[in-house]
């Protein structure tokens, strides 16, 4: 059995740390030390999939082929044609937009579905060989209830992210509107996604409406209803259903004393079952969350060893570390930002 790590213990570790010094040693403290437990690289694959399951938008990257190789058909979907106004000297140049992407696959390894126009530039760099990246970022849909606070300036402001710099007023509500972004994105899990584009088969036929490509499309259109008018088919543009086979997994779960940052092993991220991913919750999937609290609803159920063991803990990730070790790391940050102005 492992050991059961609870809302408590993580608090009372912290309450722990009374002067600001013991706080800053606390920081550097391993998590084994402090009472804090970094989560598994399993774990947060799990993490990793749910986001991937709610997450509607990506950014996919691809690398421009060598110039020689960029002369098309431009008479077809797929070649490059005048009217694109392409520079030369592009070649090996990488190239990042955002994409429409779905978790549609029946099987469930974690493979995102993209509907592929063959005219879009990431797809006619991809049919020339590049591989891709795809970077997905957790976006709570509610803000939090309570703010990551340092010294009764948001921690954003002092990232320059807030709008309105001179407003030092302590009005917790006029704070909240003024932040352009109502939680810190630093603190949420990302992750990319690396591996190659290649055709689903059947994904373009729906002449059968139980058949691989009626699925994908119903799958595909309820995330995002728009995309029925460029359907394999369509009379505007060539578009193809591919999946993204992954075979790396770069995660950053948030901050590195509490969350995994690192590789996951692909095994692990095809492996995580729908069973897995969809008892997890993530960072503000309810209303009334804090950015540093322990709560109730993120807890983390996962089964060790075909599920004979089963241990419950709350990610370190969401424990809450006092105003010391946030005066801490300001203070180190701060120097590094320059003098606000
Ligand atoms: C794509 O990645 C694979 C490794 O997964 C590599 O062997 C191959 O050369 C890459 N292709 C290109 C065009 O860089
Ligand atoms: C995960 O996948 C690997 C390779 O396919 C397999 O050997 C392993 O037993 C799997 N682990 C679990 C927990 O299912």
């Amino acid at each position: 059995m492992r050991p059961t790590i609870t809302a408590t213990t993580l608090l009372s570790g912290c309450i722990a740390a009374t002067t600001a010094a013991a706080a800053a040693v606390a920081v550097a403290v391993p998590p084994s030390h402090s009472g804090l437990r970094i989560p598994t690289s399993h774990e947060s694959a799990v993490l990793g999939r749910r986001i991937l399951a709610l997450t509607p938008l990506g950014t996919l990257s691809t690398v421009f082929p060598e110039d020689d190789k960029q002369k098309g058909d431009s008479n077809r979907d797929g070649g490059v044609s005048n009217q694109e106004r392409r520079s030369p000297g592009l070649g090996g140049l990488p190239y990042g937009l955002m994409e429409y992407i779905a978790d549609c696959e029946d099987d469930d390894v974690g493979n995102p579905t993209i509907l592929a126009i063959s005219i879009g530039t990431t797809f006619k760099n991809a049919a020339a060989g590049s591989n891709v990246s795809l970077a997905v970022q957790w976006t709570p849909p509610y803000p939090p209830a309570e703010r990551i606070k340092s010294t009764g300036n948001s921690w954003l402001s002092y990232l320059g992210l807030s709008r309105t710099e001179d407003d030092d007023d302590d009005d917790d509500d006029d704070d909240e509107r003024d932040i352009s972004l109502p939680y810190s994105a630093a603190n949420l899990p990302r992750f990319s996604l690396l591996g190659h584009l290649e055709p689903i088969p059947g994904g373009d036929d729906r002449s059968d409406e139980d058949g691989v490509g009626a699925r994908l499309a119903r799958c595909y259109v309820k995330s995002h209803p728009d995309a029925r008018y460029w359907l394999p088919g369509n009379r505007i543009h060539e578009a193809h259903f591919v999946r993204l086979v992954v075979e790396q997994v770069y995660w950053v779960g948030g901050f590195g004393d509490r969350a995994y940052i690192g590789w996951i092993p692909v095994e692990e991220w095809r492996n995580v079952t729908r069973e897995e991913w969809q008892k997890v919750r993530l960072p503000g999937e309810k209303k009334g969350w804090k950015e540093w609290s322990t709560q109730e609803d993120l807890k983390i159920k996962v089964n060790v060893k075909g599920g004979s063991e089963t241990s419950i803990f709350t990610t370190s990730f969401f424990s809450r570390p006092r105003r010391p070790i946030i005066k801490a790391i300001n203070g180190l940050v701060q120097p590094l930002l320059g003098p606000r102005g």
